[in-house]
């Protein structure tokens, strides 16, 4: 049966491919992104949020089978959080409505591996709060310190949302409602969002330092289109509020084989 598929972020990368591969498939895709798009909207702005949950809304006639939210920025601006944070979570949140009129509803969002990076708690926590002002205030405080404090607005956006998911993933609204919320975490991806960094070898040496991949090494825009797809179609019943880290090793290489260990403190 031909689902109806909104994509973010479709215009480019990761969200382009998942599109492109939808489609192919028969599947019916509604693009949301800044410019060639279905539905053209600045996600870091609330108000474009809400015309986008309307007008996505409106063209999938009420009834949306699957969400997945590709949409981000990695550049060390304020405008980071707003877009990887609130334009993932508030988008969500406003078209819950029209995923539980469909019969097998289901969601993911791309998060990252820079999730476990260091990160600004405070902001994190703001964030988490749903107080786009004050983590809007933070970051800009963050920034006003150079690119390099500036960064750390991309892990802390990251880690929040992947935070956000585990914590949704269970509630009423999401599991209770019978949608599986999970999360997709990529190591280095192969995108315009990388394009610079891996065009000199001194970034590159960067990158690969902090995202060692021994499967594979840098990953093309499909091997994380594919996972999306399965994590939101009707095959996908009882996995939820997982963040699944594809991206070549990288999260077992910097944490290692032990994530039990927590269940086993008196
Ligand atoms: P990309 O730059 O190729 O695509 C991102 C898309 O998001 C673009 O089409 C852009 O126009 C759109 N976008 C940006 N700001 C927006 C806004 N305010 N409103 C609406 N749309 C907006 O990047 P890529 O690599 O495909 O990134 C997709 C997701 O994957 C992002 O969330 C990114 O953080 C995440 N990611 C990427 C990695 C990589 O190595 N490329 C690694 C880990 C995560």
């Amino acid at each position: 049966m031909t689902r109806t598929i909104v994509v973010t972020g479709s215009a480019s990368g990761i969200g382009a491919t998942t599109a492109e591969l939808l489609r192919d498939r028969g599947d019916r895709v509604i693009g949301i992104d800044l410019r060639e798009a279905d539905i053209n909207a600045d996600l870091s702005v609330p108000e474009a949020r809400e015309r986008a949950v309307r007008e996505t809304t409106d063209r999938a006639d009420g009834v949306i089978d699957a969400v997945i939210a590709c949409a981000g920025i990695s550049a060390p601006v304020p405008a980071t959080i707003a877009v990887n944070y609130f334009g993932v979570t508030e988008l969500l949140t406003g078209l819950l409505p029209a995923l539980s009129r469909s019969a097998a509803p289901r969601a993911a969002v791309v998060s990252s591996m820079a999730s476990l990076q260091p990160n600004s708690p405070e902001l994190v926590a703001a964030a988490l709060a749903g107080d786009e002002q004050r983590a809007l205030a933070i970051a800009h405080e963050l920034c006003a310190h150079g690119p390099e404090a500036g960064y750390i607005v991309y892990p802390s956006s990251k880690r929040a949302l992947s935070r956000w998911v585990r914590r949704e993933s269970i509630t009423p609204a999401w599991a209770g409602a019978g949608i599986p919320l999970n999360a997709v975490a990529p190591g280095t991806v192969l995108t315009p969002m990388t394009q610079d960094l891996l065009s000199d070898p001194t970034t590159v040496a960067m990158v690969d330092a902090a995202v060692p991949m021994p499967l594979g090494y840098h990953q093309p825009p499909g091997s994380i289109a594919h996972l999306l797809i399965w994590l939101t179609g009707p095959e996908n019943t009882h996995l939820a509020g997982q963040v699944i880290y594809d991206d070549g090793g990288a999260d077992v290489s910097l944490r290692g084989e032990d994530i039990w260990s927590w269940a086993d403190r008196s």
